[in-house]
């Protein structure tokens, strides 16, 4: 079931389906993880910044697969980009692990590590405390020891647009594995996803389905695919990133959803035609473009579509 892999440029292989568990509340995410792990899922996509690590982890035991047969993704938090090494370390203790398969920077946006909050500082006007002092491409060096020391085995960006990507290349040693990015079918971003893939950077699908509430599960062109290929609207959704060598993470905390988004996906990878790829690929450039999730951060990520 959780053979569907794509090679990382580490030379490590990562499965193309995670689990994803922002928002997966503490008292459902460990049921949720020890679960999608008895389905077949082999990886689990995990954040400093979700507060639910710990429970993540207790999944992880529950299960019974051994810690080796499962890829676990987790990203820097804002606030401590200066502290690569702490941040990751709460999360290896949290999760109970002693390495991570992949670290991401978990949005290119150092914040002040001494402000009002940990996790969202503010300045007295109300907007995000940012560490405007520091470099991006230090961190990156962050990154780079903590992968040279051995405590994770491929590192990575998040939310990061060309033009950042490009900034941080000017002077990294490691070419990024992955760049974690809001994908979706109204979102696709071909050009940046061409961009990575020229660059050997694997791109991975955040909020594949669209996120809470999403509309995507309603769409008439999804849907009508779905219908003609005996599909479920949400397996086009995660088939179609599949189909393009995007890694998908569809966070469920409901049994059946985690199970049928695993089986849904591989199968819609299989039905979908080429026709219907083109078909699906154009959608969001016919008027329905729409991303859900933009912090704000007050400063420009070098995104399209942003706002
Ligand atoms: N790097 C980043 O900045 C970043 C940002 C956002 C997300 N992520 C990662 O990507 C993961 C996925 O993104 P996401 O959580 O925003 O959204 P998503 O996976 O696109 O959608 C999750 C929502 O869809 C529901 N759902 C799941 N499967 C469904 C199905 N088959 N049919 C109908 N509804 C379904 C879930 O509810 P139930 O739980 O009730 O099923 C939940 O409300 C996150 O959990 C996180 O790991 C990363």
């Amino acid at each position: 079931m959780s053979s569907h892999l794509i090679e990382l440029n580490s030379g490590e292989s990562i499965p193309a389906i995670g689990l994803g568990t922002w928002r997966s509340k503490p008292h459902e995410v460990a049921r949720a993880v020890e679960i999608a792990l008895e389905k077949g899922y082999r990886h689990i996509d995990c954040a400093w910044a979700y507060g639910n690590e710990k429970e993540v982890g207790e999944g992880l035991r529950a299960s019974g697969v051994p810690r080796s047969e499962v890829f676990i993704t987790s990203k820097l938090w804002g606030t401590y980009h200066r502290r690569v090494e702490e941040c990751l370390n709460e999360t290896l203790a949290n999760l109970g692990t002693d390495y991570l398969d992949l670290y991401l920077i978990h949005w290119p946006v150092p914040m002040n590590p001494n402000g009002n909050d940990p996790m969202i500082p503010k300045r007295p006007d109300g907007s995000r405390d940012l560490d405007e002092s520091w470099d991006i491409r230090d961190t990156w060096k962050g990154m780079e020891e903590v992968l040279k020391k051995g405590k994770v085995k491929s590192i990575g960006l998040s939310n990061c647009s060309e033009m950042m990507v490009e900034k941080i290349l000017t002077t990294a040693n490691v070419i990024p594995a992955a760049n974690q990015l809001e994908l979706h079918l109204y979102n696709p971003q071909h050009k940046l996803v061409a961009y990575l893939k020229s660059k050997g950077i694997v791109p991975q699908a955040y909020s594949p389905l669209g996120s809470m509430n999403s509309p995507l599960l309603q769409d008439e062109v999804a849907t009508n695919i779905a219908n003609t290929r005996q599909l479920k609207t949400s397996d086009v959704l995660l088939g179609y990133l599949l189909r393009k060598d995007i890694v998908i993470l569809p966070k469920s905390t409901n049994p059946a959803r985690i199970e049928a988004n695993l089986i849904g996906a591989l199968e819609a990878y299989k039905r979908l035609t080429a026709e219907d790829m083109v078909v699906l690929d154009n959608v969001a450039a016919n008027g329905k473009q729409k991303r859900f999730i933009m912090p704000p951060w007050g400063i420009d990520l070098g995104f399209e579509n942003w706002g």
